[in-house]
């Protein structure tokens, strides 16, 4: 079956196409520039940016699959969760393309694609843990089987993607902040400051792994505030809170990794492109005798391969959804 995946939940723009669930094209048009120089992601700009990329940008996967319209058999789009405004934009194009083409439509939860994203380079027989990082998301979920997965702890406030992007704006280093820290964290001494980890009790909701980074960020605030600019070793600074970030997520992942019995792990999202947090977690799975599997760069940050790759399986069930399918910004997995 080929299917176009479109994804636009967030700030980026991205279609694909896959062939039975190999990846014939995948683009993603970045909005990094319109946001960068307000240290954040603009909503408002962020669908206008949409609504001017989306056809292009299918236009160009459907070139790079060497395909048509008329070989698309039907048709995934993220339906939530994310900005409102930005999810609509996707779900107009995939509804108008289907509605046109005849074509069934389904909608995807866009943490089902992170959650299945290894998926697309390997098989990773289920059941397995899943640490899922983003800018929007930190959880933990245990993946029983397609369409099985279950919550075992979240961030109780800023995302891992979040602290670093805010992180990098007290650094003044622009928007996205997480590639940046990477970067700026290999030439820094990660032992040098010693900021705090969050270790936290079991949440009212019965959780037993939540996350918490809005300490270390206002830790880092601190830090750099009470000295003048010429003073602070940014790199650092950035390889320090880095360590601290891997740190809070390899404890709480690992510990959860040995209570569920887990024999696989697969780190997603955005963050799980940090190479500190890739060396850290293969190192921890030798030791602890776990198969770790982490998507491909391409497939860490949002993009629309894993969408057609969940909306995949749900299409050959004969999973249909109506023309009233809408966005749904805070959508439950
Ligand atoms: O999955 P994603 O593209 O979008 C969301 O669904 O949120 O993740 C984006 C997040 C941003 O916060 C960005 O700073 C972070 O992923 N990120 C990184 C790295 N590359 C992207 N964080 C740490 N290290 C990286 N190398
Ligand atoms: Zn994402």
């Amino acid at each position: 079956m080929v299917i176009l995946g479109i994804e636009s939940s967030c700030d980026d723009t991205a279609a694909a196409v896959l062939r039975d669930g190999a990846v014939c094209s995948s683009v993603v048009a970045s909005q990094d520039e319109v946001h960068h120089k307000y240290g954040g992601i603009v909503p408002e700009l962020a669908s206008r940016s949409h609504i001017r990329a989306i056809v292009p940008v299918i236009e160009r996967a459907l070139a790079q699959a060497g395909m048509g319209l008329e070989a698309i058999e039907g048709v995934a789009v993220t339906a939530g969760p994310g900005l409102v405004g930005s999810l609509l934009v996707g779900l107009s194009a995939a509804k108008a393309i289907a509605f046109a083409r005849k074509l069934p439509l389904v909608g995807v939860n866009h943490l089902e694609g992170h959650l299945l994203s290894p998926q697309l380079d390997a098989e990773v027989p289920f059941p397995y843990l899943v640490l899922l990082v983003s800018g929007g998301h930190t959880s933990l979920y245990w993946a029983e089987a397609r369409a099985r997965y279950h919550c075992l702890g979240r961030t109780r406030d800023d995302a891992a993607g979040e602290a670093f992007d805010k992180v990098a704006k007290i650094l003044g280093l622009g928007y996205p902040g997480g590639r940046v820290i990477d970067e700026l964290a290999r030439s820094g001494d990660r032992r040098s400051i010693r900021f705090p980890r969050a270790r936290l009790k079991p949440g009212r909701h019965g959780r037993r792994f939540d996350f918490s980074f809005s300490g270390l960020k206002t830790a880092v605030w601190q830090y750099v505030r009470e000295r003048q600019a010429a003073d602070v070793d940014a790199a650092a600074v950035a390889a320090s809170f880095q360590e601290a970030v891997v740190d809070m997520l390899l404890d709480t992942t690992l510990a959860a990794a040995s209570e569920m019995g887990a024999q696989r792990l697969v780190i997603a999202g955005g963050v799980a492109a940090n190479s500190r947090l890739r060396q850290r977690a293969g190192d921890a799975a030798a030791e602890f005798g776990l198969a770790v599997a982490m998507p491909a760069f391409r497939y860490c940050t949002d993009n629309a391969a894993m969408i057609a790759y969940a909306g995949s399986w749900r299409l050959l069930r004969g999973q249909r959804d109506s023309w009233s399918l809408n966005a749904a910004a805070d959508l439950e997995l």
